[in-house]
Protein backbone atom coordinates (compact mmCIF):
# COMPACT_ATOMS: atom_id res chain seq x y z
CA UNK A 1 0.00 0.00 0.00
CA UNK A 2 1.55 3.35 -1.02
CA UNK A 3 1.89 5.69 2.02
CA UNK A 4 -0.76 8.41 2.11
CA UNK A 5 1.13 12.36 2.88
CA UNK A 6 -0.59 15.58 3.29
CA UNK A 7 1.51 18.30 3.76
CA UNK A 8 1.33 21.53 4.60
CA UNK A 9 3.53 24.33 3.14
CA UNK A 10 2.92 27.52 5.48
CA UNK A 11 5.22 29.63 2.69
CA UNK A 12 6.56 32.94 4.10
CA UNK A 13 3.58 33.28 6.11
CA UNK A 14 3.30 32.90 10.25
CA UNK A 15 5.65 33.45 13.19
CA UNK A 16 6.76 31.77 16.38
CA UNK A 17 3.74 32.03 18.11
CA UNK A 18 1.87 30.23 15.16
CA UNK A 19 3.69 27.17 16.04
CA UNK A 20 0.74 26.61 18.52
CA UNK A 21 -1.06 24.97 15.48
CA UNK A 22 0.97 21.99 15.58
CA UNK A 23 -0.33 21.46 19.08
CA UNK A 24 -3.82 22.14 18.34
CA UNK A 25 -3.35 19.97 14.82
CA UNK A 26 -1.92 16.94 16.92
CA UNK A 27 -5.18 17.57 18.72
CA UNK A 28 -7.55 17.25 15.93
CA UNK A 29 -5.62 14.29 13.77
CA UNK A 30 -7.77 11.46 12.94
CA UNK A 31 -6.72 8.06 14.60
CA UNK A 32 -4.30 6.42 12.24
CA UNK A 33 -3.52 9.49 10.39
CA UNK A 34 -1.80 9.30 7.22
CA UNK A 35 2.08 11.09 7.45
CA UNK A 36 1.57 15.11 8.32
CA UNK A 37 4.60 17.29 7.57
CA UNK A 38 4.68 20.35 8.02
CA UNK A 39 7.02 23.49 6.24
CA UNK A 40 7.17 26.44 7.93
CA UNK A 41 9.72 29.15 7.15
CA UNK A 42 13.66 28.67 7.54
CA UNK A 43 14.00 30.60 11.36
CA UNK A 44 10.96 28.29 12.36
CA UNK A 45 12.65 24.97 11.40
CA UNK A 46 14.44 24.14 15.43
CA UNK A 47 11.36 25.56 17.32
CA UNK A 48 9.09 23.57 14.65
CA UNK A 49 11.02 20.30 15.24
CA UNK A 50 10.81 21.06 18.90
CA UNK A 51 7.10 21.83 19.11
CA UNK A 52 6.33 18.46 16.71
CA UNK A 53 8.33 16.24 19.42
CA UNK A 54 6.09 13.16 20.76
CA UNK A 55 3.73 13.90 17.61
CA UNK A 56 2.83 12.03 14.58
CA UNK A 57 3.59 15.45 12.75
CA UNK A 58 7.06 15.88 11.09
CA UNK A 59 8.81 19.20 9.94
CA UNK A 60 10.08 20.53 6.06
CA UNK A 61 11.86 22.88 4.66
CA UNK A 62 10.49 25.13 1.99
CA UNK A 63 13.79 24.51 -0.25
CA UNK A 64 17.41 23.96 -0.06
CA UNK A 65 20.99 24.94 -1.44
CA UNK A 66 21.91 22.76 -3.69
CA UNK A 67 25.36 22.57 -2.23
CA UNK A 68 26.62 21.31 1.08
CA UNK A 69 28.30 24.73 2.56
CA UNK A 70 30.15 27.50 1.65
CA UNK A 71 29.94 31.14 0.76
CA UNK A 72 26.35 31.18 -0.27
CA UNK A 73 25.09 34.02 1.76
CA UNK A 74 21.16 34.13 3.29
CA UNK A 75 20.67 30.29 1.81
CA UNK A 76 20.19 26.82 3.64
CA UNK A 77 21.56 23.67 3.11
CA UNK A 78 20.26 20.75 3.17
CA UNK A 79 22.81 19.92 6.01
CA UNK A 80 21.71 22.10 8.08
CA UNK A 81 17.70 21.67 7.24
CA UNK A 82 18.71 17.78 8.62
CA UNK A 83 20.40 19.69 11.57
CA UNK A 84 17.16 21.14 12.91
CA UNK A 85 15.67 17.55 13.15
CA UNK A 86 13.48 18.07 10.02
CA UNK A 87 12.86 15.05 7.45
CA UNK A 88 11.18 16.51 4.23
CA UNK A 89 12.18 19.64 1.79
CA UNK A 90 9.98 20.95 -0.45
CA UNK A 91 12.01 21.60 -4.19
CA UNK A 92 11.36 23.19 -7.29
CA UNK A 93 8.20 24.37 -6.27
CA UNK A 94 6.90 26.87 -8.45
CA UNK A 95 7.24 30.10 -6.51
CA UNK A 96 11.05 28.95 -6.58
CA UNK A 97 11.37 28.38 -9.98
CA UNK A 98 9.41 31.86 -10.91
CA UNK A 99 11.14 34.27 -8.34
CA UNK A 100 14.04 32.87 -8.24
CA UNK A 101 14.56 31.59 -12.03
CA UNK A 102 15.03 27.99 -10.66
CA UNK A 103 15.58 25.64 -13.29
CA UNK A 104 14.79 21.91 -13.78
CA UNK A 105 18.61 21.49 -13.94
CA UNK A 106 18.70 23.59 -10.60
CA UNK A 107 15.58 21.52 -8.69
CA UNK A 108 17.44 18.51 -9.60
CA UNK A 109 20.39 19.16 -7.95
CA UNK A 110 18.61 20.14 -5.36
CA UNK A 111 16.81 17.09 -4.91
CA UNK A 112 20.33 15.19 -5.39
CA UNK A 113 21.56 17.09 -2.12
CA UNK A 114 18.35 16.77 -0.16
CA UNK A 115 18.79 12.46 -0.39
CA UNK A 116 22.55 12.91 0.74
CA UNK A 117 21.64 14.53 3.64
CA UNK A 118 18.83 12.02 4.16
CA UNK A 119 15.85 14.64 3.70
CA UNK A 120 13.13 12.82 1.68
CA UNK A 121 12.61 15.88 -1.25
CA UNK A 122 8.93 16.69 -2.24
CA UNK A 123 9.49 18.26 -6.02
CA UNK A 124 6.82 19.87 -7.06
CA UNK A 125 6.43 20.53 -11.12
CA UNK A 126 3.40 22.04 -12.84
CA UNK A 127 2.31 24.31 -16.08
CA UNK A 128 1.46 27.69 -16.37
CA UNK A 129 -2.52 28.87 -16.81
CA UNK A 130 -1.13 29.82 -20.42
CA UNK A 131 0.26 26.24 -20.80
CA UNK A 132 -3.38 24.66 -19.37
CA UNK A 133 -5.62 26.64 -22.03
CA UNK A 134 -2.73 26.03 -24.91
CA UNK A 135 -3.30 21.93 -23.96
CA UNK A 136 0.30 21.88 -23.22
CA UNK A 137 0.36 20.55 -19.79
CA UNK A 138 1.37 16.83 -20.20
CA UNK A 139 4.18 17.96 -22.40
CA UNK A 140 5.45 20.57 -19.77
CA UNK A 141 5.01 17.56 -17.09
CA UNK A 142 7.63 15.56 -19.30
CA UNK A 143 9.61 18.04 -19.43
CA UNK A 144 9.88 18.77 -15.75
CA UNK A 145 9.93 15.37 -14.85
CA UNK A 146 12.94 14.39 -17.17
CA UNK A 147 14.63 17.46 -15.97
CA UNK A 148 13.52 17.59 -12.12
CA UNK A 149 13.91 13.91 -11.12
CA UNK A 150 17.34 12.58 -9.91
CA UNK A 151 18.30 9.48 -11.23
CA UNK A 152 18.13 7.29 -7.97
CA UNK A 153 14.65 7.39 -6.46
CA UNK A 154 13.36 5.18 -4.11
CA UNK A 155 9.75 5.00 -1.95
CA UNK A 156 11.21 6.68 0.55
CA UNK A 157 13.77 9.48 -0.37
CA UNK A 158 11.26 11.21 -3.18
CA UNK A 159 7.29 12.23 -3.16
CA UNK A 160 5.98 14.40 -6.33
CA UNK A 161 3.88 17.21 -6.03
CA UNK A 162 1.44 17.67 -9.01
CA UNK A 163 0.43 22.06 -8.22
CA UNK A 164 -0.93 23.66 -11.90
CA UNK A 165 0.61 27.18 -11.04
CA UNK A 166 -2.89 29.02 -12.24
CA UNK A 167 -4.50 26.79 -9.18
CA UNK A 168 -2.23 28.40 -7.00
CA UNK A 169 -3.84 30.59 -4.27
CA UNK A 170 -6.56 31.17 -6.85
CA UNK A 171 -9.39 29.17 -5.75
CA UNK A 172 -9.69 27.26 -9.35
CA UNK A 173 -8.95 23.44 -9.06
CA UNK A 174 -8.75 21.56 -11.77
CA UNK A 175 -11.62 18.55 -12.74
CA UNK A 176 -11.05 15.60 -11.22
CA UNK A 177 -11.06 14.34 -14.75
CA UNK A 178 -7.99 16.50 -15.30
CA UNK A 179 -6.27 15.56 -11.74
CA UNK A 180 -6.49 11.86 -12.48
CA UNK A 181 -5.16 12.13 -16.16
CA UNK A 182 -2.14 14.32 -15.26
CA UNK A 183 -1.52 12.30 -11.97
CA UNK A 184 -1.99 8.84 -13.77
CA UNK A 185 0.32 9.99 -16.69
CA UNK A 186 2.85 10.59 -13.86
CA UNK A 187 2.66 7.69 -12.29
CA UNK A 188 3.33 6.32 -15.73
CA UNK A 189 6.25 8.48 -16.64
CA UNK A 190 7.76 6.68 -13.12
CA UNK A 191 7.12 3.81 -14.03
CA UNK A 192 9.18 4.36 -17.00
CA UNK A 193 12.02 6.06 -14.91
CA UNK A 194 12.56 3.45 -12.72
CA UNK A 195 10.30 0.60 -13.02
CA UNK A 196 6.98 -0.18 -11.66
CA UNK A 197 8.05 -1.60 -8.15
CA UNK A 198 9.53 1.56 -7.45
CA UNK A 199 6.99 4.00 -9.31
CA UNK A 200 4.01 2.34 -7.81
CA UNK A 201 5.66 3.11 -4.23
CA UNK A 202 6.11 6.98 -4.86
CA UNK A 203 3.43 9.27 -3.45
CA UNK A 204 1.92 11.63 -5.82
CA UNK A 205 0.35 14.68 -4.20
CA UNK A 206 -1.91 17.32 -5.87
CA UNK A 207 -1.37 20.80 -5.02
CA UNK A 208 -3.65 23.91 -5.72
CA UNK A 209 -5.89 25.37 -3.69
CA UNK A 210 -7.06 22.27 -1.39
CA UNK A 211 -9.30 23.28 1.18
CA UNK A 212 -11.54 21.18 3.73
CA UNK A 213 -14.32 21.33 1.15
CA UNK A 214 -13.01 20.07 -2.07
CA UNK A 215 -10.34 17.36 -0.42
CA UNK A 216 -12.43 14.45 -0.68
CA UNK A 217 -13.40 14.75 -4.24
CA UNK A 218 -9.38 15.40 -5.06
CA UNK A 219 -8.27 12.10 -3.19
CA UNK A 220 -10.59 10.35 -5.41
CA UNK A 221 -8.25 9.96 -7.98
CA UNK A 222 -6.41 6.87 -7.62
CA UNK A 223 -3.10 8.19 -8.05
CA UNK A 224 -3.01 10.70 -5.78
CA UNK A 225 -2.31 10.18 -2.71
CA UNK A 226 -2.09 12.73 -0.47
CA UNK A 227 -1.92 17.06 -1.23
CA UNK A 228 0.70 19.80 -0.87
CA UNK A 229 -1.15 22.50 1.15
CA UNK A 230 -0.64 26.40 1.08
CA UNK A 231 -3.14 28.68 2.40
CA UNK A 232 -5.37 25.97 4.08
CA UNK A 233 -2.22 24.58 5.63
CA UNK A 234 -1.74 27.56 8.31
CA UNK A 235 -4.72 26.92 10.60
CA UNK A 236 -5.45 23.32 12.05
CA UNK A 237 -8.63 23.61 12.16
CA UNK A 238 -8.89 23.81 8.20
CA UNK A 239 -5.65 21.44 7.74
CA UNK A 240 -7.22 18.82 9.82
CA UNK A 241 -10.36 18.07 7.56
CA UNK A 242 -7.97 18.34 4.51
CA UNK A 243 -5.89 15.09 6.71
CA UNK A 244 -9.25 13.62 7.23
CA UNK A 245 -10.42 13.04 4.42
CA UNK A 246 -7.32 11.53 2.90
O1 LIG B 1 2.73 24.64 -1.71
C1 LIG B 1 1.51 24.80 -1.76
C2 LIG B 1 0.84 25.24 -2.95
O2 LIG B 1 1.55 26.21 -3.63
C3 LIG B 1 -0.63 25.44 -2.87
O3 LIG B 1 -0.96 26.65 -2.26
O4 LIG B 1 -3.05 25.74 -1.25
O5 LIG B 1 -2.50 28.17 -1.13
O6 LIG B 1 -3.16 27.13 -3.30
P1 LIG B 1 -2.50 26.95 -1.96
Amino acid sequence: MRRKLAAGNWKMNGNAASLSELKTLKDLLPPNPPQVVICPPAPLLFRATEAARGTDIMIGAQDCHMQHSGAFTGDVSADLIADTGATFVIVGHSERRDTHEERDSDVRKKATSAWASGLTAIICIGETLDDHAANNTLDIIAGQLAGSLPDGMTTSNTVIAYEPIWAIGTGKVPTLEQIIEVHDFIRAKLVTRCGAEVADMIPLLYGGSVKPDNAATIFQAENVDGALVGGASLKATDFAPIIAAL
